[in-house]
């Protein structure tokens, strides 16, 4: 061998080291500011909002093109990067088994409360991040409909039973499983009663991601393996709001069932506020049509108070109609809150601040507010769900919740 020769292989050689020196290196940073940014603890209640008059401004300024870095994200350049990622790579595998004419593969209806489970199952066989090559998949989809179940009538008792059936087939069927006890599967579920159902199996509840529309921490969410679906009444019945500030002339707006101990203290302190538009029922059909729709118009902030359960399709409403929701409730995991910035689009609050209520909402500024209703019209599109999906929305959103989920599994 000549020393030229030699001294090219050298050279060729310590490049490649060097470079995947640096590689490691580029990816330990990464990882090191990834997991920084997703470990900070979430921001303490809001009773000063801090969305500065400045930020609005730079925020209008932005291109579209640019939007996914917008300033409702919490790091909007790692959000940006990461999504064209996901875009790229992201494969699922979805178990082929199951009649998809009783439970399983196909969603129930796209419409009413729970259309975030049918919207899911129907996008992701829609969707580039299907495959067919369970050797080429980040995740495993267990297709399993409880909306469905319920459709058909099927008991509670049941329910659990025919799960656990169907995962015990899958885990003995095939290889997939057993390799993490199911920490790189996922289902998917809107009804509740979905996430009781799946109790069966130890180690669906324990290692498996659960992407669920009820994620309270004290029915067992688990936060940085979980994802909180958004909960939306499709489809909606009046165009998006937004852009429309001077039609906005009452403070607060809500109106519902008593039906959580929140609500009836909501009801009981402000039903006769001149300020605050609250009423203890539900708005009446009889009263005229799309009345309830057409007051998310007129308000500046709506009241989301948790329900039968801590979530509630009136934020998405909320968002939708352009009026800045206002959370009352404890122990809940907003979606997509560890991508979104929700205090710079909704007013954060716990149960306990309901006595203050009035006086909070006054107290935000006029600048702050034009601040927040801007932000909300950016974060829109993520909370709307589509057939065939388009980026940014809904479906992509979970998806990339599940693409931050999945780094730390790997097989
Ligand atoms: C909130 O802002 C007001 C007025 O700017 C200030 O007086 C008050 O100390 C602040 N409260 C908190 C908790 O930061
Ligand atoms: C529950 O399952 C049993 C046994 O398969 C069946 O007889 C019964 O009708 C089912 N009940 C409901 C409500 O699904
Ligand atoms: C996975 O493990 C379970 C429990 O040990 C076993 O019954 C099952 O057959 C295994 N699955 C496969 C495909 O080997
Ligand atoms: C404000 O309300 C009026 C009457 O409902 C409507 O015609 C108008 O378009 C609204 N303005 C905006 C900016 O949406
Ligand atoms: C609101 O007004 C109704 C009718 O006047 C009254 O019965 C009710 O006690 C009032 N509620 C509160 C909290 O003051
Ligand atoms: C509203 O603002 C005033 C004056 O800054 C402050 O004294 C009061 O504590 C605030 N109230 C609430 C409920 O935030």
């Amino acid at each position: 061998m000549t020393s030229a020769k030699q001294g090219q292989q050298q050279f060729c050689f310590f490049s490649l080291r060097a470079s995947l020196l640096f590689l490691a290196i580029l990816t330990l940073a990464s990882f090191t500011y990834l997991s920084l940014k997703y470990s900070t603890p979430p921001p303490p209640q809001v009773s000063n909002l801090s969305v500065a008059p400045g930020s609005v401004k730079a925020a209008a300024e932005e291109d579209d093109g640019e939007e996914a870095a917008s300033d409702t994200h919490h790091s909007p350049r790692v959000f940006k990067l990461n999504y064209e990622e996901m875009e790229k790579n992201f494969k699922v595998y979805i178990y082929p088994d199951g009649d998809p004419k009783t439970f399983y593969q196909t969603p129930r209806k796209l419409t009413g409360k729970y259309a975030s489970e049918g919207y899911f199952f129907q996008n992701i066989r829609e969707s580039r991040f299907r495959t067919q090559n369970p050797d080429l998949a980040h995740l495993f989809f267990i297709p399993i409909s409880c909306h469905k179940m319920r459709g058909k009538g099927t008991s509670y008792e049941n329910m659990t039973i025919i799960v656990q059936n169907y995962v015990e087939g899958l885990i003995s069927k095939y290889p997939y499983w057993n390799r993490t006890l199911g920490a790189d599967h996922f289902f998917v579920t809107c009804h509740d009663v979905g996430v009781r159902a799946t109790e069966g199996l130890e180690f669906l509840v324990k290692n498996s991601i659960r992407a669920v529309c009820s994620p309270s921490y004290d029915v067992g969410f688990i936060p940085h393996k979980d994802v909180a679906l958004p909960q939306v009444l499709q489809p909606f019945a009046l165009p998006a709001g937004g852009n429309d500030i001077e039609n906005r002339t009452t403070l607060g707006f809500w109106a519902g069932h008593r039906n959580s101990k929140i609500r009836v203290i909501l009801a009981r302190v402000w039903e006769n506020d001149t300020e605050l538009d609250i009423s203890n029922n539900r708005i009446s059909r009889a009263t005229g049509h799309l009345v309830y729709q057409k007051r998310f118009y007129r308000s500046k902030f709506c009241i989301c108070p948790g329900g039968s359960q801590v979530n509630s399709a009136r934020i998405a409403d909320s968002i939708h109609y352009g009026c800045i929701p206002v959370i009352l409730s404890d122990y809940y995991d907003l979606p997509f809150n560890d991508i979104l910035d929700w205090n710079k689009f909704a007013v954060v609050l716990k149960e306990k601040d309901v006595y203050q209520l009035k006086q909070i909402l006054k107290n935000i500024s006029y600048e702050v507010f034009v601040g927040l209703h801007n932000n909300l019209v950016k974060v829109q599109k993520h909370f709307q769900w589509n057939s065939p999906p388009i980026r940014y929305d809904a479906f992509h959103m979970v998806m990339y919740d599940l693409w931050l989920r999945h780094h730390t599994i790997k097989y």
